[in-house]
């Protein structure tokens, strides 16, 4: 299984930890994962997929792909895809399901957002799928930097995420109460989720969401152009930048 980074880190140990943490996690999650029907997600990704359209020239990275929830349809409307995921579970899960389907124009990896180690202006589109909250505030920022050096002049980063702040504003609360209320109505178990969401979100443990506004404003700092955006469901935008041409 191809690896793909950067080589010569200089994280710190808590970035250590977070990332080992990660891959745990999700290594442990990846088949409940791809076994999960979720509607609400199957918009998000069916509205990327829109977004995109048809580009046969183009190389996307798909970041966080997972087993291949957005890579594999998007790869009928492009070059190629690479598929980059922090979990090798995810990583096997994906290259079992491109040997079934037949799919040859999807190459996974293992490896981490953080540590990628792209050549500038090497694709032509960065897309991802609710993976961003899981980067601190920091890494975030790092990372909208990255993609720009990443894409070819024109190129864009197109990505989908729950994408809402601590309930600082009438937004967030909305998106917060409308989450809350979902959850409720499944008895027990949307309780016990609600508790532990709730201590996620206000620790910044493991899900790190910003606010759609906070992303347009790191997106227009970092130079991208024609920034768009759409809210899918409740809590899920989508977010579309380019680098100038
Ligand atoms: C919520 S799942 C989304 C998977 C897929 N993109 C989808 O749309 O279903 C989050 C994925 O991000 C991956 N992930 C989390 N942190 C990551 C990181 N720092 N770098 C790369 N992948 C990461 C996890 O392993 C997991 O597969």
């Amino acid at each position: 299984m191809p690896t793909i980074e950067r080589g010569q880190l200089s994280k710190s140990a808590v970035q250590r930890v977070g990332l080992a943490l990660q891959r745990v996690v999700w290594s442990r999650r990846a088949s409940s994962w791809d076994e999960m029907s979720n509607p609400g997600l199957e918009r998000v990704i069916s509205e990327l997929v829109d977004y995109v359209g048809d580009r046969p020239d183009a190389t996307a990275i798909d970041l966080g792909c997972g087993s291949g929830q957005l890579s594999i349809p998007l790869a009928a409307h492009v070059k190629e895809v690479v598929a980059v995921d922090i979990a090798p579970k995810m990583v096997e899960l994906l290259d079992e399901k491109l040997r079934r389907l037949g799919v040859s124009n999807v190459k996974a990896a293992v490896g981490s957002v953080q540590e990628l180690g792209l050549g500038d202006a090497s694709v032509q589109l960065v897309v991802s799928n609710y993976v961003l909250h899981h980067l601190s505030d920091r890494e975030k920022a790092a990372f909208v930097a990255d993609a720009f050096r990443w894409l070819a002049p024109g190129g864009e980063l197109v990505f989908g995420d729950m994408m809402f702040g601590r309930g600082g504003t009438a937004e967030d609360r909305k998106v917060i109460a409308d989450k809350v209320k979902v959850l409720l109505a499944k008895g027990l178990g949307g309780w016990w989720r609600i508790a532990k969401n709730a201590v996620r979100y206000l620790f910044r443990i493991q899900e790190k969401p910003i606010s759609l506004a906070a992303w347009v404003d790191l997106l227009k700092g970092a130079g991208y152009v024609d920034i768009t955006s759409k809210r899918i469901v409740a809590e899920a935008a989508i977010l579309c930048a380019r680098k100038p041409a």
